[in-house]
């Protein structure tokens, strides 16, 4: 049953629509203590426990702590704090056009893969794209109406021809900068991991990523407030197998 939920952030902006919405506070005194970066929130959806990682702020740049470090980090300790049944990677993401990605948009994470970890070495080349299995939530995703498909991550916004070839070989439909390694965590400690991802830019589209997203960035956070809830609403109480 599922009685507990942990989503894992990587921007403030992209956390606290859903911080105010659900009425999470944070934690004092903190569940993480320093000098780990991240910040904890908790509270109450219907009977569901909801805890919410933040990866908190850089202290020499003062920009949020994006890419895949800090996510594994933020993950590992806030699933030894709070041992949630599930973890959700919730942000935002590029979109591909080809997988049937519109801006706005919300997926659902098949899968997830990393593109820029190429280790042409026995071995290593598959632990570098490090595909990992999200959890398999056919009847949620239905019911939600959200499309679905491959989320890969990479530490840099924009991506390599190399890159772009990884992509392609999976599929992949949402390119972001944390979920592989969330999963890399939640495999550590068998737990499951739900990706939602909204679409903030089209990354096989004609525009500059940046101008894109930071055009777009509120929109699809508004995307991800509304969708998220529901998504936490289908999960209380039910089997994984349910989902
Ligand atoms: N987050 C939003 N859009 C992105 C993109 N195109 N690449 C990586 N992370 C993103």
């Amino acid at each position: 049953m599922v009685q507990s939920v942990l989503l894992v952030f990587a921007m403030d902006a992209e956390a606290q629509p859903l911080i105010q919405a659900l009425g999470l506070t944070e934690d004092a005194p903190p569940k993480i203590v320093g000098p780990a970066p991240c910040v904890t929130f908790s509270g109450q959806h219907g009977d569901l426990q909801v805890h919410v990682v933040w990866n908190g702020k850089d202290k020499d740049t003062g920009v949020d702590n994006v890419g895949t470090v800090p996510a594994s980090l933020s993950t590992y300790l806030a699933v030894m704090a709070f041992k949630p049944d599930v973890v959700i990677s919730a942000g935002t993401a590029g979109g591909f056009k080809a997988q049937g990605a519109a801006i706005g948009d919300v997926f659902l994470g098949t899968a997830v893969i990393n593109h820029d970890r190429r280790i042409p070495l026995p071995s290593f080349d598959k632990y570098g794209i490090g595909y990992s299995l999200c959890l398999a939530t056919p009847k949620l995703r239905s019911h939600l109406g959200l499309k679905q498909g491959v989320v890969s991550s990479g530490n840099s916004l924009d991506y390599t021809d190399k890159c772009m070839e990884i992509m392609g070989q999976h599929q992949v439909a949402v390119k972001e900068m944390e979920a592989a390694a969330i999963a890399w965590a939640c495999n550590l400690y068998h737990v499951p991991l739900m990706c939602v991802k909204a679409v903030t830019d089209i990354v096989d589209g004609d525009r500059p990523t940046s101008e894109e997203f930071l055009e777009n960035l509120h929109a699809a956070a508004a995307a991800l407030q509304a969708t998220l809830p529901r998504v936490l609403t289908e999960m209380a109480g039910k089997k994984l197998s349910e989902l």
